[in-house]
């Protein structure tokens, strides 16, 4: 029976030689598949004598557990090299320096917001933030423009699929001057506050953007005249800009919710835009109607509110001319201010 023992040496050559798990049973079958060469031992034994049959059956079958044996010991090799390998493959070297993160800046608007937030939270003034989708009377209402008042075209605004509790559709507000009912509604005076945020109108040009910040102000008390107005955003206005060289101006003008009410305007002493007046903010004193709507007596409570573009305040602190880079997102732009 050296045949078997052949076959057995070959089997072991065979296995050793299948590089992979399919080489592996393509050579499996070569030896025990139906037309395998042991198989055809197997097949042999119908043709001896009954005694010889057991005997040879035996030596055949440990002959087939011998490349069983092998096979398994080989299905296990190759599995771990693979493994082995795909270890190696996925390999992290921990001692690698990590890659670092890129370091963002603040947005211009956003160093504008907090800047203001700063110099009015620093002489008193609380801070406080509303809701962007506004309804028809915080927006307009309440603050009296009545329904189909022209000045409601003074802005123009989007419009959203969803209605307030007087059953009008909600808008994105046109200004932050809603906040002036909102926090006035919720707070007893002294009023002193101011409200930054985004605010909406259908826009879109060098100076204007369909989205774009305001920063509304507001302080209600028993004798807060037009004169507090003046002083307090004179004041704000040269903290922000950093100068005394600056003067401000109050040119009469018109709004709704306040009487009288005014455009402040203002013009550097120096630098690229010296001499040019530039509008700035709306402001005035707080119409009695809307004190009313505050829930407060017009006979007890008077103040003054204002509402400033931020985006005006950041272009003339920076000397930039055209609005639409703080929307583009272009790094060009925006890593000058990082
Ligand atoms: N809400 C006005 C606007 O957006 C500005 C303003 C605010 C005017 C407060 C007066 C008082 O144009």
């Amino acid at each position: 029976m050296e045949q078997l023992e052949r076959i057995v040496e070959r089997a072991h050559a065979a296995f050793q030689a299948a590089g992979d798990p399919a080489a592996l049973e393509n050579a499996k079958a070569r030896f025990l598949g139906k037309s395998g060469e042991l198989t055809a031992q197997l097949k042999s034994l119908g043709a001896l004598a009954p005694e010889e049959r057991r005997s040879a059956g035996a030596r055949i079958n440990a002959a087939k557990e011998q490349i069983e044996r092998a096979l398994d010991a080989r299905r296990a090799q190759l599995a771990d090299s693979r493994l082995q390998a795909r270890l190696a493959e996925e390999a992290i070297d921990v001692t690698l320096p990590a890659r670092g993160r890129g370091r963002g800046g603040v947005h211009p608007i956003t160093r504008t917001w907090q800047r203001v937030e700063a110099i009015f939270g620093s002489i008193g003034f609380d801070i406080a933030d509303g809701p962007e989708i506004e309804s028809d009377w915080y927006n307009f209402t309440a603050l009296n423009n009545p329904e189909n008042h022209p000045a409601r075209s003074m802005q123009d605004t989007f419009y959203v699929d969803l209605k307030d509790a007087q059953g009008l559709p909600a808008l994105l507000r046109t200004h932050t001057s809603p906040m002036q009912v909102r926090y006035a509604r919720m707070h007893r005076p002294p009023i002193k506050v101011i409200a930054p945020g985004r605010t909406y109108r259908v826009d879109s040009d060098a100076t204007h953007s369909p989205m774009f910040h305001q920063v509304e102000g507001l302080w209600i008390d028993e004798d807060v005249s037009f004169a507090d107005l003046k002083g307090v955003y004179t004041d704000f206005l040269h903290r922000f800009f950093e100068t005394d060289a600056l003067q401000v101006r109050f040119r009469p003008s018109y709004f709704p919710f306040t009487e009288p009410s005014a455009e402040i305007d203002m013009q550097f002493g120096s630098g690229p835009l010296r001499g040019r007046w530039l509008e700035i903010s709306g402001a005035g004193q707080v119409h009695p109607s809307v004190v009313r709507n505050f829930g407060l007596d017009p006979e007890r409570c008077i103040g003054f509110a204002f509402g400033s573009g931020l985006e005006r305040l950041t272009m003339l602190r920076y000397g930039i001319d055209d609005l639409r880079l703080f929307f583009d997102g272009d790094l060009r732009f925006l890593r000058q201010f990082a």
